[in-house]
């Protein structure tokens, strides 16, 4: 496992060798949720895992940020790193991030992965929602975004069946900077519409919804779909919205046979 600072400020681990698979994290979480997807991945690809700036090992920005800067971070990070082209994987606030970039660079991805993630923009609520989070982050820390979200991510028999995965999970959300969660919350807030970047969509693409899921529910993501010509839909059972960890066996299976198609 090797680890990089980018550009004193991004922090990102690399593991395995062969064509680049690039997969994004989300909110309030870092690289460390998809430990399972590396160990399945990293025998026959470089598998790329950044902490979006603000988030895990990454500085915090000390100015606002926004998703096509955190877009931008990415494509300085795969410049440092002398990759030209990438499969892209973007998980929930990572699949915002994947939009960005497939609007600003669609040459250097390959194939895309999006998993619990949504095109659309905030409206007012969502917005205020956000901004209440942040308020609560000053308040109370990273505490205030795991106590909102744990019982989002999984669904309540996993957090019944699986106190481990509650305990690592927790560990994670815990050991954010407050500060960069709120950059992340405002950022979420204020992002762009990504719904007319669908249909232009031309390489091979996996949507990965979770059965469960109220963030990124199955219909919604289904429609995402539809707009994407040729992707492939998939739904995981007994899961919400957090599936790389929840279902990683089967997120993995699904994975693996499309990267494999996809980079053939
Ligand atoms: C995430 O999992 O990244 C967030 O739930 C996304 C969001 O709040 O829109």
């Amino acid at each position: 496992m090797k680890h990089h600072i980018i550009g004193a400020e991004q922090f990102v681990e690399e593991e395995g060798q062969g064509a680049p698979v690039i997969l994004l994290h989300g909110f309030p979480l870092d690289h460390r949720m998809w430990a399972s997807q590396v160990q399945a991945l990293a025998a026959n690809y470089r598998v790329i895992t950044p902490d979006l700036r603000g988030m895990g090992q990454s500085d915090v920005p000390v100015t606002n940020i926004s998703i096509n800067q955190y877009a931008d971070d990415i494509l300085t990070l795969m410049d440092k790193m002398d990759i030209q082209k990438a499969a892209l994987g973007g998980f929930s606030m990572g699949g915002y991030v994947a939009f960005a970039l497939l609007r600003k660079a669609p040459s250097r991805f390959t194939s895309l992965i999006l998993a619990n993630t949504r095109p659309e923009a905030d409206g007012a609520e969502a917005r205020k929602n956000r901004m209440n989070m942040a308020v609560s982050l000053y308040d109370k820390g990273a505490a205030a975004a795991k106590d909102a979200m744990l019982p989002k991510l999984l669904t309540e028999q996993t957090r019944k069946d699986q106190p481990g995965l509650v305990e690592s999970l927790s560990l994670v959300m815990e050991s954010m900077a407050a500060e960069g969660l709120v950059h992340a919350s405002l950022a979420m807030a204020f992002r762009e519409d990504a719904t007319d970047l669908l249909s232009t969509i031309s390489v091979p693409t996996l949507v990965i919804a979770g059965e469960h899921d109220a963030i990124a529910p199955p219909d919604v993501m289904k429609k995402m779909a539809d707009q994407i010509s040729g992707s492939s839909f998939q739904v995981i059972p007994a899961a919400s919205h957090l599936t790389p960890m929840e279902n990683p066996e089967a997120f993995n299976a699904l994975l693996i046979e499309f990267l494999k198609n996809a980079t053939a």
